[in-house]
């Protein structure tokens, strides 16, 4: 049953992106692949997506930025198509889990700071994009082993401490996959980057 908006009621208006076989329930599904359920072929690495600015109030990017070879322009694309107030839901592997490096499709190894860019904590690096998100939480999950002996609540209840597992530990400690849920702010822009090379003399 498609999800509907607790205020209006009305049914949400949901991209799945990268969507595969398996589309999310009552979504409209995007995929390069035409033998997925997806209901518009297209390939995410050209750009712009073919839809209107603001267009959605949900979308799920469930393990496919790592496929992607510009996640920053991919990014910036789901802030233009995600309405204010709307959610970007996006999944990936963490770098240290098996299945990040076992699919040679994989074209990004990343982390629970790979984000960053887009949100205040941007390490100086916020020139990058004008995109922004609000980063409303990131969940960690950490192979079985280190779940039962109480890793992933500590990676996920201390925001320190996931830092410091990041830093020292993961490679021993090795995480699973990343949820992350952002909100996009501020007006919806499409705003490329400037080019590569550019004669100031
Ligand atoms: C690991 S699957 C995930 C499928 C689905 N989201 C899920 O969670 O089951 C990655 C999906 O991304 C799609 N994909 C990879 N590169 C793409 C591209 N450049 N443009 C559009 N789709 C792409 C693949 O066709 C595949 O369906």
């Amino acid at each position: 049953m498609p999800s509907s908006d607790s205020t209006t009621g009305s049914a949400l208006k949901i991209l799945d992106v990268g969507c595969g076989v398996n589309k999310y329930s009552g979504s409209i599904g995007i995929d390069i692949n035409r033998a997925t359920a997806a209901d518009v072929i297209c390939d995410l690495d050209h750009f712009p997506y073919p839809f209107a600015d603001r267009t959605f109030d949900r979308l799920r990017v469930i393990h496919v930025i790592e496929h992607l070879t510009d996640v920053i322009r991919a990014m910036e694309e789901f802030h233009r198509l995600t309405r204010p107030g709307g959610r970007v839901r996006l999944e990936t592997p963490h770098y240290t889990d098996f299945s990040s490096f076992c699919d040679p499709t994989h074209k990004h190894h990343l982390n629970s700071f790979s984000f960053r860019y887009f949100g205040a904590n941007d390490a100086g690096f916020g020139y990058y994009t004008t995109a922004k998100f609000r980063e409303i939480s990131v969940r960690l999950r950490l192979l079985s082993v280190w779940r039962w002996l109480g890793f992933e609540f500590l990676v996920n209840a201390f925001p320190r401490f996931r830092r410091f597992w990041e830093h020292y530990l993961c490679y021993v400690v090795r995480g699973k996959s990343m949820e992350f849920e952002f909100e996009p702010l501020g007006p919806a822009v499409s705003p490329g980057r400037p080019p590569a090379v550019s004669a100031t003399r």
